[in-house]
């Protein structure tokens, strides 16, 4: 070997050795090391089906900008496996390239697999077909389930892995999740629960990920190696369950979702800071925004009465603009947060009370000088303190962060954001509509399946359609007494949820519904029948499917029994055994109505119904001018679905209003999910987000259709504007 030889290949060795190798994700008590950097991490949900491809790239850019380091999103199983074994990453679902669009952002991701993932989506997350495998108990020690979940998470960690999107190869995900919040299902179901929690995390720490860590929410006594990781509104008094693990807050919640017949919860940005600032004042290395931008459940994604929006006060609107002042004041302390890492990820606080409510915490390196103070006031008025000899006036429920010990750079209830007002500006569009009616079927009609009894409702649907017809008919003789006192009989009809309307020969004579908290209803009413036969024909409707509960996959919906007529001459007669002929979904849907199909004749003009139950109508429409979010005012409409060029945009329900005590609210104070109510007595949800990225310049079809009798003149586009105050 001659020196040159020699050189070269020290040369080579050399850089080989210094070339910065890509480590594992690693961690300790104060936080994740990522490539050789032990960091505090500052993440936010966003969870890519609840906006569309178009919108990614500007929530994820304005996401970075806000000082975010991590993006955290559930996996939708139900989403990406519609039916057995066929696929779905296309679209809303195209999850890798929002993972790689997060990663050309600068943002790292923390995936929450589950894939059971509570979310107020659709079934927690679980395809519906799931429910029907045989011998199916969902989250326990079960074969089946445990064959399927499987399956999914290692067809994710697949792709993951082929992908290169786990942060050792060179992708942004830096943690995942497997579960979500199984402490209390284990805590309920005792032995099974326990069974199924160490199967699921040697299934998961068996995985391929590149050497990047699993982490569970609420699951205290999780065998290592998961990390357990803390989800509410305030979580600066965790431990977590394993000594040698960061403190995590997986979820804190920005205020809460809003279901139909519920008040919109808000929750301050001085509130939300000050929960920050606890949780790192108390060493946290790690938390994340539940929501950061929530978005919207497009068509029928929400789970159990959840409103098409799921804007949650997240920091950014549903739309993907900034809610301020919550956005620029946490940006704020995401800055100092940083600028306090140094010390806070090397030492242990040095703890002061100034007071019965006032804490001083110091956190000083032994190394490199770096030093910071949180100074906090727990109290509900403002307090004076003394600390190292120097007077600080703390406002209530604050606070202040020092991130070099001296000078105070943030303090929590000090909100300096000037705040624009978002509004609901009306474009110039106007919608000519055109209408087509359907009636109830009758029994025997095409699609129609009769048999006997009445059957569970999601068995019939499959969820494929929130609706199910129930129709049957009744003979009344012409001697009943009722007729000849011209009197009523009561039609007694009892339901699992989640929404009724009833016809007799053809006519509403009335809805009736659940609630999120009971989504059960009765209907009770005196109604005209004549000698003959009758037609009693019952549309039961669901409003999405629960998404949490012990064993949810047992819980049944739609009509049971008894059904019963009263005030015959028999008495009361039960029809709940008699022959009872089934369609699910509506006729339209058969038609394809919702692409605004030409399948029917539409009448226009002065030929337009409006105002009339079971009514779909349609208009076509150009795009606005502009790249400003737009949004439908619904606030004249019953209840519904609505499309756009054949897109599901909404399950629409305005004239469900919102139930509960709105009133002052202050920041002060333990926030919870009942404090600061808005819109009571106002519709849950009057604004419904239509894409932009889902419209044609011109000739884009509108179609709604609308159960009640809402008015379809009043409906109108709006834009979403961002607007200075003077
Ligand atoms: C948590 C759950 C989330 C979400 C949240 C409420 O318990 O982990 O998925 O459902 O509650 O918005």
């Amino acid at each position: 070997m001659n020196f040159v030889v020699v050189f070269v290949a020290a040369v080579v060795l050399f850089s080989l050795a210094s070339a910065p190798a890509r480590a594992a994700v690693t961690y300790d008590d104060k936080g994740f090391i990522i490539n050789g950097h032990k960091k505090i991490l500052i993440s936010g949900s966003i969870h890519y089906p609840r906006s569309t491809p178009g919108m990614w790239p500007d929530i994820l850019k304005r996401a970075k900008e806000g000082g975010l380091d991590v993006i955290q999103t559930y996996v939708f199983w139900n989403g990406h496996e519609p039916f057995p074994g066929k696929f779905n990453f296309e679209g809303r679902y195209d999850l890798v390239k929002f993972l790689k669009l997060a990663h050309q952002a600068g943002l790292y991701v923390h995936l929450r697999i589950g894939p059971y993932i509570c979310g107020e989506w659709n079934y927690g997350g679980f395809p519906v077909w799931l429910r029907y495998v045989p011998g199916m108990e969902f989250r326990t020690d079960n074969k089946p389930f445990k064959v399927a979940m499987q399956r999914f998470v290692e067809k994710i960690v697949n792709i993951m892995n082929l992908e290169k999107l786990f942060e050792p190869q060179g992708g942004p995900i830096i943690m995942n999740q497997i579960e979500n919040e199984y402490g209390p299902v284990q805590w309920d179901i005792g032995a099974p629960g326990k069974a199924y929690a160490k199967w699921f995390t040697q299934m998961a720490a068996g995985l391929n990920t590149a050497h990047v860590p699993w982490i569970v929410c609420k699951q205290e006594d999780a065998p290592p190696p998961m990390i357990d990781a803390c989800n509410g509104f305030y979580c600066e008094n965790f431990k977590p369950h394993h000594p040698h693990t960061p403190k995590m807050f997986t979820e804190l919640w920005t205020a809460w979702f809003t279901a139909y017949g519920t008040p919109v919860p808000r929750r301050s940005a001085e509130d939300t800071a000050f929960s920050v600032a606890r949780f790192i004042q108390y060493g946290g290395s790690y938390f994340n925004y539940y929501m950061y931008h929530g978005g919207t459940n497009f068509g029928r994604t929400g789970a159990l009465f959840l409103t098409t929006s799921y804007e949650y006060d997240g920091l950014l609107d549903e739309y993907g603009l900034p809610n301020e002042p919550k956005y620029w004041h946490l940006a704020e302390l995401h800055k100092v947060i940083k600028q306090a890492e140094p010390a806070i990820i090397s030492s242990y606080p040095t703890v002061t009370w100034l007071g019965k409510s006032q804490q001083a915490h110091v956190y000083s390196a032994k190394t490199g000088g770096h030093c910071a103070l949180f100074l906090s006031n727990t109290d509900q008025f403002p307090a004076k303190v003394t600390f190292w000899n120097k007077q600080y006036e703390l406002p209530a429920w604050s606070v202040s962060i020092f991130p070099d010990c001296k000078t105070e750079a943030f303090n929590t209830a000090r909100v300096k954001a000037t705040t624009p007002l978002l509004r609901m500006v009306p474009t110039n569009t106007w919608f000519t509509w055109q209408s087509y009616v359907e009636y109830p079927p009758s029994v025997g009609d095409k699609d129609t399946h009769a048999t006997d009894g009445i059957w569970e409702q999601v068995i019939m649907t499959r969820d494929a359609s929130d609706y199910l017809w129930y129709t049957t008919d009744v003979f009344i003789a012409s001697n009943e007494k009722f007729l000849k006192d011209g009197k009523e009989t009561v039609l007694y009809v009892p339901s699992g949820g989640h929404e009724l309307c009833v016809f007799v020969n053809g006519q509403l004579v009335g809805t009736a519904y659940g609630t999120l908290a009971d989504p059960r209803l009765t209907f009770s009413k005196g109604v005209k029948l004549k000698a003959g036969v009758n037609k009693i024909s019952l549309l039961s409707a669901t409003v999405g499917l629960p998404n949490v509960g012990t064993h949810y996959e047992q819980w049944n919906y739609g009509i049971h029994a008894p059904v019963t007529l009263s005030g015959l001459n028999e008495g009361t007669r039960d029809l709940s055994k008699q022959k009872w002929s089934y369609r699910v979904g509506m006729k339209g849907d058969y038609l394809h109505l919702n692409t605004g199909s030409n399948s029917v004749a539409w009448a226009g003009g002065s030929h337009l119904t409006y105002k009339y139950p079971l009514t779909w109508y349609k208009s076509t429409f150009n795009a606005p001018d502009g790249n400003e979010p737009l949004t439908l005012d619904l606030g004249s409409m019953g209840k519904g679905l609505v499309w756009i060029n054949g897109e599901a945009v909404a399950r629409h329900w305005p004239a469900n209003t919102a139930r509960g005590k709105c009133g002052k609210c202050t920041y002060t104070g333990f926030y919870s999910e009942t404090k600061c109510l808005t819109q009571c007595g106002q519709p849950s949800q009057r604004w419904y987000h239509v894409p932009r990225s889902w419209l044609k310049p011109s000739g884009n079809v509108l179609v709604v259709f609308e159960e009640w009798g809402g008015d379809p003149k009043g409906i109108k586009l709006n834009r979403r504007t961002k607007q200075y105050a003077n």
